[in-house]
């Protein structure tokens, strides 16, 4: 009887490429396990990222094939089961790898995001001051305004202008008065027009905001993420994997619960947490009293 390893098998499966990811299983974690008998049958079980999914038929056949040609093998036993939650996190990393090509970034040294569950936190507002702050301390920074629906950093860093185009097709960012590069959708849309775009397209307007646009050296690219942990969140925990996270809060327990969402979506998908910070924890009136508003 001819000796089959897992090894041949596994080369034959990374040859089976998920049409929609375009990845091999292998690449994408989805051989759950390859199982060879003594008669030379071999059971492959594939993990499918959701149950009903519609190109099962396709790996039925292209694993069959694969590994029915494999001298030796007398058939060829395809299962199917569905990625854990947490699987579907880390498959999602797989994804965000190298997608943004080499070179990308390569000048920014960190990339922050702050987030958070609820909009009305404060999270522009920290986005603008703290890249102004780091810029006066004399780090090189950016702003970049990825709350697509609602955006509000050029208001806040007082810039609004055409972004030139570079001989390099590069797009430039604006400089706001305090030397921060800046980058917003709303200085490509109408005032006060609405933005209208659905998942793909937010991905692709994001993607190219990070790819295209001439951020040069920075020592801290911070990242205003629209509220919540919808797609724009998942797109950049795609893309940047380096990314870190802070997450902004109220005191109110509305805005603590929604956070902690927001943080516990970071984990799932290994971006590293920086911290969170509590926004409108109190004012001080002039005659010195302080009250926690909240
Ligand atoms: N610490 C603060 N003190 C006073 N006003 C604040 C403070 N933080 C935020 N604001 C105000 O609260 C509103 C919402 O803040 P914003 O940064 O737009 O929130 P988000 O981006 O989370 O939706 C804005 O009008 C902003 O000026
Ligand atoms: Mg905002």
């Amino acid at each position: 009887m001819t000796q089959i390893d897992h090894e041949q098998i596994t080369e034959k499966l990374r040859a089976v490429i998920d049409p929609e990811l375009r990845r091999s299983i292998v690449e994408l974690g989805m051989v759950r396990s390859i199982d060879v008998k003594e008669d030379g049958r071999v059971d492959v079980v594939v993990s499918l990222t959701t149950a009903g999914c519609p190109i099962r038929s396709h790996f039925q056949q292209a694993v069959a094939e694969g590994v029915g040609s494999i001298p030796g093998v007398t058939a060829v036993e395809v299962g199917f089961d569905v990625l854990s939650d947490d699987e579907k996190g880390r498959l999602q990393q797989a994804l965000g790898r190298g997608k943004l090509p080499e070179g990308a970034l390569a000048k920014v040294k960190n990339v922050i995001c702050i987030a958070s569950g609820k909009g009305g936190v404060g999270k522009s507002t920290m986005t603008a001051n703290l890249a102004a702050a780091l810029q006066a301390e004399g780090h090189p920074s950016g702003a970049l305004d990825c709350d697509v629906y609602g955006y509000s950093i050029p208001r806040m860093l007082g810039v609004n202008d055409k972004p030139e185009v570079s001989a390099e097709r590069k797009i430039m960012p604006l400089v706001s008065p305090s030397g921060v590069k800046v980058m917003s959708i709303g200085f490509f849309v109408e005032e006060n027009a609405p933005v209208v775009w659905r998942g793909p397209m937010l991905h692709k307007a994001i993607q190219q905001f990070l790819e295209d646009v001439a951020w040069d050296d920075l020592e801290y690219l911070l990242l205003d993420l629209p509220p919540g942990t919808g797609d724009v969140s998942m797109t950049l925990a795609q893309l940047l994997p380096q990314a870190k996270f802070v997450i902004v809060t109220t005191p109110q327990p509305a805005a603590q619960t929604v956070a902690s969402r927001a943080a516990a979506m970071a984990e799932k998908v290994d971006l590293e947490m920086l911290g969170v910070i509590e926004n409108m924890s109190g004012f001080t009136a002039p005659s010195g009293e302080r009250f926690t508003i909240f």
